[in-house]
């Protein structure tokens, strides 16, 4: 079998492919013994594949040649193919294969990386389409930093899928939007009676409440022409205008009557009893419709294959639940893996320095405006201590304070575990010498000025193809940088465990409006 060693693709499958070559001719008589390759603790990478040869061999001692399971694992380096890859393997304990990679092979790759781009190192995933559903912000409610992290992951999972070929749907979820809206709409008819000669530039929001919400929210959704003038003008005011770069396509899950009807016809054949399972969900919808009726629409109209839904873990049994009706339905496989999909990526909380919810200055949720606001003035400050008032045009410190403020929130947010809970702290993230944004900023910026007073023409010495990596460091962030395509695995991504599946029948299913 050929193994493929071209410098590019994913390291884990690359190691693979030589380790099957290997157990095939080491235990030929157990060909369900697949390679399992992982990152490794004394080597670069790890091979476990002695354990179950040998539970399986031990008992017929008469028909195999080994001893016991370190016996397999060092024929199992034996029977290695020689690989420009590997640069050796050990065997330790009851017969754990260490793996060290050639560094002159990592150089070779990294070169590879420089010269026919980056792109050529993109992971291969099997879907083609997704959506991705973050950030979505209540929209009756401010922007906070409960936010701040559905933005950040979820503008990076689009992108890691972006880069990977997959053509992404960024969707920035309108569905909560309901209560709130019936009660400003009700209190502008009051206001205004004659609303719909009011030119829409004019239409100012005012809180009220009165007991007619529900029936403007039941009016907006089922799309009455009055009252979606009104949902219109408010829903373009209030979005956020993201600060990230972000881009948001076109909310999709319009039209929620349409999907009513495909889900009692999917329902009845799925369930005895729809009328009684869901009748009391009809007249108005909740978090949960609006969501099913997103999801239908994003199946059958936008043909997704995979969506994804980026909440803090509060949520989850909300998409457990609703993940369930839409298995019930028979929108969704039963087998959560497969695709057609839909995953929860959930995350941990911001905390403040009293361990308790990320709250700013005030006791309200500090808004995620705010928060930006100050890391920009923050880092312009820093700046101006620098002396770059006298250096730089007013436009460059702005520019520069913007991408080292915004950046540092980002990067701070970015190297924490996902689902892990993380104290929120400006000195830290925009301290110059820390694991920060900030840091790897002046660094590159050090890196560029080093090339530029170097005076070699980079594109000159990539030809020259010498890149050596000599120090332990560099070979690390070589082998780093390789490994990227084995980090989007989806295994990596959105491992971890999954919701838990609903107990209850769906008739006791009580609406959840957040
Ligand atoms: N609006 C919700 C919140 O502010 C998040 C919405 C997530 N997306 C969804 N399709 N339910 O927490």
């Amino acid at each position: 079998m050929a193994v493929n060693e071209e410098f590019t693709g994913n390291l884990i499958q690359k190691l693979e492919e030589l380790f099957d070559v290997s157990l095939k001719l080491t235990v030929p008589d157990e060909p369900s013994v697949d390679p399992m390759i992982t990152v490794g603790k004394f080597g670069d990478y790890q091979c476990d594949n002695t354990m179950k040869p040998w539970s399986k061999l031990k008992g017929k001692s008469t028909t195999t040649q080994f001893t016991n399971s370190l016996a397999i694992g060092q024929a199992i380096v034996t029977n290695l193919p020689t690989s420009e890859m590997v640069e050796s393997c050990s065997v330790t304990g009851p017969g754990y294969i260490n793996v060290v990679l050639s560094t002159k092979w990592i150089a070779k790759s990294i070169e590879s990386m420089l010269i026919n781009g980056i792109h050529t190192w993109a992971p291969t995933l099997s879907v083609k389409r997704a959506v991705v559903d973050f950030s979505s912000p209540n929209i009756a409610k401010k922007m906070h930093v409960g936010h701040l992290r559905s933005t950040i992951i979820g503008d990076t999972i689009a992108r890691m899928l972006e880069y990977s070929k997959v053509e992404v749907l960024r969707r920035n979820h309108v569905g909560d939007w309901g209560t709130q809206f019936g009660m400003i709409i009700e209190y502008l008819f009051e206001e205004f009676p004659d609303s719909d000669s009011v030119p829409r530039h004019q239409l100012k929001i005012f809180s009220c409440f009165t007991d007619n919400q529900m029936q403007n929210v039941k009016r907006i959704q089922t799309l009455r022409k009055r009252h979606k003038r009104l949902w219109s003008v408010f829903r373009v005011e209030i979005l956020f205008t993201a600060r990230f770069g972000l881009r948001f396509e076109k909310p999709a899950e319009k039209n929620v009557p349409r999907f009513i009807n495909a889900f009692k016809s999917s329902l009845k054949k799925r369930l005895q009893d729809p009328s009684d399972a869901c009748k009391d969900r009809w007249w108005c919808f909740t978090y949960d419709t609006t969501d099913m009726a997103a999801l239908w629409y994003r199946l059958n109209e936008e043909k997704a294959e995979w969506i994804i839904y980026v909440t803090d873990a509060g949520q989850q049994e909300h998409f457990a639940r609703f993940f369930k009706v839409a298995r019930n339905a028979g929108w969704l496989p039963e087998n959560d893996k497969t695709y057609p999909r839909a995953s929860n990526v959930t995350f941990g909380v911001v905390n403040g320095e009293d361990g308790k919810r990320f709250r700013g200055r005030g006791k309200e949720a500090v808004s995620l405006t705010d928060l930006l606001d100050e890391a920009k003035t923050r880092s312009k400050a820093a700046l101006i201590e620098r002396g770059k008032v006298k250096e730089w045009t007013p436009k460059k410190l702005d520019q520069t304070a913007e991408a080292v403020g915004y950046g540092a929130v980002k990067y701070a947010d970015l190297k924490n575990n996902r689902s892990t809970s993380y104290v929120f702290n400006f000195d830290k993230m925009l301290d110059d010498k820390g694991d920060t944004a900030v840091y790897l900023l002046y660094a590159y910026a050090r890196i560029c000025s080093v090339i530029e007073k170097s005076g070699k023409d980079m594109d000159e010495l990539k030809k020259i193809g010498k890149l050596a990596l000599d120090h332990a460091e560099e070979r690390a962030l070589g082998l780093h940088l390789i490994r990227f395509a084995e980090t989007v695995n989806v295994g990596h991504i959105f491992g971890g465990p999954n919701p838990p599946l609903m107990t209850r029948p769906i008739r006791s299913l009580k609406p959840n409006i957040y």
